[in-house]
C-alpha cells in the first residue's frame, strides 16, 4: 500500500461516513479487521442504488432453508414467549436492539411483548427502515404503547432507561462483536460487551434477553450462509464503498463473499476475497490486492453455554433461564441484573 498525495482527495465527510471511511481504509491497509460487518445492513438512497443490505437480509431469512439460527430461534420463542414474559413481568421498558425485518419482529419480538407488561418500547438500529416498519406494526396492535427510536451503533451507545428495562438482542447478533484478534480473546471482548449492555440497567435494574449459537460444526456453519441474498448483503458493504467514498478503479464485482472457520476462536469469519489481481485507490490510499486475498469484514462468534454464563456473571448478570429445543445448538437466554 502506498500513500498518494492528491489534495482533491482531502474530503470532508459527515460523522457517519467518516467512520465508514476510516473503517474501510483500516481494513484494506491491514490496520484492523472484522470491524465493518454492521454496514452490510445499509439501505438504498435512490431507485437504482446497489446498496440494498436491508432488502437482501429480508429476502435471505425468508427464502433460506439452511439458515437454522432463524428458524430454530422462532421455534424456541414460540414455546418460551409466555414464560419469558413472566420472568421479566416487572420491566416497564422493552429495548429491542436490531429488530430486523417485519417477519422477525412478528415472530420473535411481538410474542414476548404480548406476554410482558411493557409500557414503552424503544427500537435501536442503524437501519431506519427496520425500526420504522416495527414501530408501525406495533402501533397497529398496541396503539397506546409509547415507542421511541434510537439510531446508532448499539455496540457503542445505548439509550438510558428511566425505569426497569429488558434489553433484547436477537438474530445471534451477540456473535457479531468486534474482537481485536489475536491481541484479545473473544471472551475478553464479550465481557466488555456484556458490561456495556449491563450499564444502562445498573440504576433501575432489569434484564438482558439474548440468543447465541453453540454450533462448532464447520460444514453446517458454512452451509447456513450459502445463499445468493446473503452474499449480496455482505457485498453491499463494497457497494457502499463505491457509492459513498472517493475511489478510482474500484469495482465491488471484483470481490466475492466467503466464510472462513477458525476453530481456535470459534469464529466463522465473514469477508471479501479478490477474484483477480487488483489496483485501486480510496481517497489518497493506493491499494494493491493479489488475487485470492481475503479481508475479514465481520464475525460470527460461537459461544459455549459455560462461556456465556461465566461472562454474563462477570458483567453483573444472574442467569434466570436458558431455552433451547431438542437437536438445536441455538439458545435463547434470560439474565437479570444482580442488585
Ligand atoms: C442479524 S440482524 C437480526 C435481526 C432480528 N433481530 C432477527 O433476530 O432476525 C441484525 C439487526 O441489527 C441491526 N444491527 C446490526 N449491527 C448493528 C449495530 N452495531 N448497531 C445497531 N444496529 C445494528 C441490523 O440493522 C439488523 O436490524
Amino acid at each position: 500500500m502506498t500513500m498518494l498525495h492528491y489534495p482533491q482527495y482531502e474530503c470532508e465527510f459527515d460523522a457517519e461516513t467518516q467512520e465508514f471511511y476510516d473503517g474501510v481504509v483500516d481494513m484494506f491497509t491491514g490496520i484492523r479487521e472484522g470491524h465493518i460487518g454492521r454496514y452490510c445492513f445499509s439501505s438504498a438512497r435512490s431507485d437504482n442504488d446497489r446498496v440494498r443490505g436491508d432488502e437482501h437480509w429480508t429476502r435471505f431469512i425468508k427464502t433460506s432453508a439452511a439458515y437454522y439460527p432463524y428458524r430454530h430461534e422462532i421455534e424456541i420463542i414460540r414455546h418460551a414467549a409466555s414464560h419469558i414474559g413472566k420472568l421479566v413481568s416487572d420491566a416497564h421498558t422493552f429495548i429491542d436492539l436490531g429488530t430486523g425485518s417485519l417477519n422477525s419482529f412478528e415472530r420473535k419480538v411481538l410474542p414476548i411483548i404480548r406476554a410482558g407488561k411493557f409500557k414503552e418500547i424503544t427500537f435501536v438500529d442503524l437501519c431506519t427502515a427496520f425500526s420504522e416498519i416495527a414501530t408501525a406494526r406495533l402501533k397497529e396492535e398496541l396503539a397506546d404503547i409509547k415507542t421511541n427510536t434510537f439510531l446508532g451503533n448499539f455496540f457503542n451507545s445505548l439509550p438510558m432507561p428511566q425505569s426497569k428495562a429488558a434489553i433484547n438482542l436477537f438474530g445471534i447478533t451477540l456473535g457479531n462483536i468486534v474482537v481485536d484478534l489475536p491481541n484479545e480473546t473473544p471472551e475478553y471482548a464479550l465481557t466488555r460487551t456484556m458490561k456495556h449492555f449491563a450499564a444502562p440497567l445498573k440504576e433501575k435494574g432489569g434484564y438482558f434477553i439474548f440468543d447465541y449459537d453453540t454450533n462448532e460444526d464447520e460444514s453446517s456453519l458454512h452451509a447456513s450462509y450459502e445463499h445468493p441474498s446473503y452474499h449480496a448483503m455482505e457485498l453491499t458493504i463494497l457497494d457502499r464503498v463505491k457509492r459513498d467514498l472517493p475511489t478510482s478503479n474500484f469495482d465491488p464485482d471484483d470481490f466475492e463473499h466467503v466464510t472462513v472457520w477458525h476453530q481456535r476462536w470459534k469464529l466463522l469469519a465473514h469477508g471479501v476475497r479478490a477474484k483477480t489481481d487488483l489496483k485501486f485507490s480510496i481517497g489518497p490510499y493506493q491499494i494493491d490486492v493479489p488475487r485470492g486475498k481475503f479481508y475479514r469484514t465481520g464475525s460470527s462468534f460461537k459461544y459455549s453455554d459455560v462461556t456465556i454464563e461465566q461472562v454474563a456473571e462477570n458483567a453483573g448478570f444472574r442467569k434466570l433461564q436458558v431455552f433451547s429445543m431438542p437437536g438445536s445448538t441455538m439458545r435463547v437466554a434470560v439474565y437479570a441484573m444482580r442488585p
